[in-house]
């Protein structure tokens, strides 16, 4: 399949695995690379920015020379946010130049993307914000539906909703949130597929056999979402932490501190993904979750998931030649 996300990247699949918090290391994005997509490593999982450069080195290593990218997200709460800036050097001195950005203000880190020879992705969770970007430069678009896991905004619009408006008001290659549902997107007029749930399950991802087991017995229903009442919506693993934390929200809690450890990613890092206890922390995770059936590789996903498009693909093609 070609499109113009396809071309701009560099990639045979109109696949982006989008970035994860503690879990889009080397290993994982080489494997999503190698299997024909574009992953992103995420900086802020690393201790040190020598730590994030090994990275870096171990993923151009294990991808022999292939390009890979690296996830800019200005956090909002915004802890650590003056590390960007070097992350983003040191992506570009190690020859890193595709990124995916996700921030409020991201004029500073397209010029520095741009002005390095790189190219970027910049996710949104509305057309609006998504329209802001396309005007301030950003080489494509990638906007998520309510529905992805992770931070989908205060949007509520599911992406096949909002994916039809944005194609009538994006001129630059756009990428959706939309899990399985390839064919789907490219229908609807999108470019590409913004995925991340999906892949949590394979062999690649480090995280604790509790955690990646519990998963695959996940269905449609095994997500939820907190923090609304922060404006800082979290679609997670629908877990005794969450609960508790949709409790205290309930409660009238309004402000972090008030959550202690229970919203700390370091708490998900330690707890869940090193300690294999899935109730705890925020686990960042959608509804596609229960796609995932079996514990398999990123190379079998992808190969599933280019499968399955294949068949829908021909589907459509009957329908059109169908008496
Ligand atoms: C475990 C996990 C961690 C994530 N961490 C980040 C992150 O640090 N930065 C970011 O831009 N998106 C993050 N996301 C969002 C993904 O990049 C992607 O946009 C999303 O997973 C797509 O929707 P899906 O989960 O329905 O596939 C995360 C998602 C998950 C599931």
């Amino acid at each position: 399949m070609k499109t113009r996300i396809t071309a701009l990247f560099g990639i045979q699949h109109p696949i982006l695995a989008g970035g994860l918090m503690w879990l889009s290391d080397a290993r994982y994005v080489a494997g999503i690379v190698n299997a024909g997509g574009m992953g992103f490593i995420t900086p802020r999982s690393f201790d040190t920015l020598d730590a994030f450069r090994d990275q870096l080195k171990l993923c151009r290593e294990l991808t022999q020379g292939k390009p890979f990218g690296v996830n800019l997200t200005l956090s909002s709460r915004n802890a650590n946010n003056e590390m960007v800036p070097r992350h983003i050097e040191i992506a570009l001195e190690e020859g890193v130049r595709h990124f995916e950005t996700v921030a409020a203000q991201p004029e500073p880190l397209f010029k520095a993307i741009h002005d390095g020879g790189g190219i970027v992705v910049h996710k949104a969770s509305r057309i609006r914000y998504a329209q802001k970007a396309e005007a301030l430069g950003a080489d494509a678009v990638c906007l998520v539906g309510m529905e992805a896991g992770g931070h989908p905004g205060m949007n509520e619009l599911p992406t096949f909703v909002m994916g039809a408006y944005a194609v009538e008001r994006i001129k630059i290659p756009l990428v959706i949130g939309s899990g399985r549902q390839i064919v789907a997107a490219l229908a609807l007029g999108a470019d590409g597929v913004v995925m991340g749930t999906r892949f949590l399950t394979c062999h690649e991802v480090w995280a604790h056999e509790n955690y990646k087991n519990h998963l695959i017995g996940c269905d449609e229903d095994a997500s939820t979402t907190a923090m609304r009442s922060l404006k800082d919506t979290w679609r997670v693993l629908a877990n005794d932490n969450a609960r508790t934390v949709q409790a205290m929200e309930g409660a009238g809690a309004r402000s972090y501190p008030e959550f202690g450890d229970r919203i700390k990613g370091t708490t998900t890092r330690d707890l869940c993904y090193r300690g294999g206890d899935v109730q705890q922390g925020m686990v960042s995770m959608g509804p596609s979750i229960g796609f995932a059936t079996k514990r398999v590789s990123i190379a079998e996903t992808m190969a599933t998931l280019m499968l399955d498009a294949a068949v829908h693909l021909n589907r459509l093609k009957t329908l059109e030649t169908a008496p």
